[in-house]
């Protein structure tokens, strides 16, 4: 497989693990980049910028293959400054950066000056356009199927993908309700150059999160997740748990922030993943949690969406008859 993707980021497949809070570590990354693609550490999930170095440490220890580093740069994220994680990421050889959140503009500088190639993840076409004028390498869009926060817009990846790609130079991937090579080639065919998922390798052998999550979303349908925090401006697509019907009957009734805050808090989410108690906290999972048969290991995950990729797109040889006829 080959695209502007592949090509910039030196890597086979144009698969790439989102960044993903306190699930992108170090054993899922760099499986992800040793199967072919590319493999993300989520910065966010690090109280200490040392901490980060360490995870990087580990996933060098088990891939020699480039791995990226997911910078969430909006506000409340974090206490350390971002500049402690970037100066982190820059010494430990770090090539390849996500930024999400807010536009990475103010550490552009810092960020290019040591070659470092900078993917910024959106979730509507202007602030794609602001990605490309800001000097971003490539931009992943988000559609409205994702897990996590699929922006305020409201539009999926049939229009999103075409509008964005027809509106910008720079290569587009594709993020949102992907988990299988058919998905995959629908998101090539409709310009983008490589898919962004997170919700598929949320269930797989590698990521470190309780045999209950992987098996709820094994049984989950496409109707299993809630759209949140809508109210608050700050949408996500979750697991539509206990938690999760609670923040909506709240948010029915007009809760203010306080209110919501003790239920949407992000310390819960380890009870969830630690414990495997699947109401004990919001968990991010996008639409794409109703294509999800099995707990494949990664390197398995990818080989076969690789090959199913590849029917498809012989497939495409007889819609092309069809088209034509
Ligand atoms: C459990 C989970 C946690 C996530 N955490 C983050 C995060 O910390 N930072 C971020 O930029 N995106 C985060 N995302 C979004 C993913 O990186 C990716 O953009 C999204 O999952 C793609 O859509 P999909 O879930 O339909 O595959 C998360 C997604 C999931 C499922």
């Amino acid at each position: 497989m080959r695209t502007r993707i592949t090509d910039l980021l030196k890597i086979e497949y144009p698969i790439i693990c989102g960044g993903m809070f306190r699930v992108g570590r170090a054993p899922l990354a760099a499986a992800v980049s040793e199967a072919g693609g590319l493999g993300i550490i989520t910065s966010a999930t690090f109280e200490k910028p040392e901490d980060l170095r360490q995870e990087i440490r580990r996933a060098k220890k088990i891939t020699a293959k480039p791995i990226a580093v997911n910078i969430n740069l909006f506000p409340s994220v974090r206490k350390m400054p971002n500049e402690a994680y970037i100066d982190v990421l820059i010494e430990e050889g770090i090539r390849i950066v996500e930024t999400s959140g807010r536009s990475p503009e103010a550490y552009m500088k810092v960020l290019k000056d040591n070659g470092v190639i900078v993917i910024h993840k959106v979730a509507g076409v202007k602030y794609a356009k602001t990605a490309e004028r800001v000097g971003c390498d490539a931009v992943t869009v988000i559609g409205f199927e994702a897990g996590g926060h699929p922006g305020m817009e409201e539009v999926g990846n049939v229009v999103l993908v075409p509008q964005t790609v027809d509106a910008v130079q720079i290569p587009v991937l594709a993020g949102g309700g992907i988990a299988d090579g058919r998905g995959m080639t629908a998101m090539l065919a409709l310009g983008a150059e490589g898919v962004v998922m997170g919700t598929r390798f949320l269930a797989t052998q590698e990521a470190q999160v309780h045999d209950n999550v992987k098996q709820w979303m094994v049984q989950a349908s496409e109707r299993d997740t809630s759209l949140i925090q809508k109210t608050i401006g700050t949408t996500s697509r979750v697991a539509r748990n206990e938690v999760a019907l609670q923040v909506l009957e709240a948010e029915s009734r007009g809760a203010e922030l306080e209110e919501l805050l003790p239920l949407i808090s992000g310390r819960r989410v380890v009870q969830v993943y630690e414990e495997g108690n699947i109401d004990a906290g919001i968990f991010s999972c996008g639409q794409s949690v109703g294509r999800i048969q099995g707990i494949p290991t990664v390197k398995e995950l990818i080989t076969d969406m690789v090959s199913e990729a590849k029917q498809t797109a012989d497939k495409l040889g007889r819609i092309s008859n069809v088209i034509n006829a």
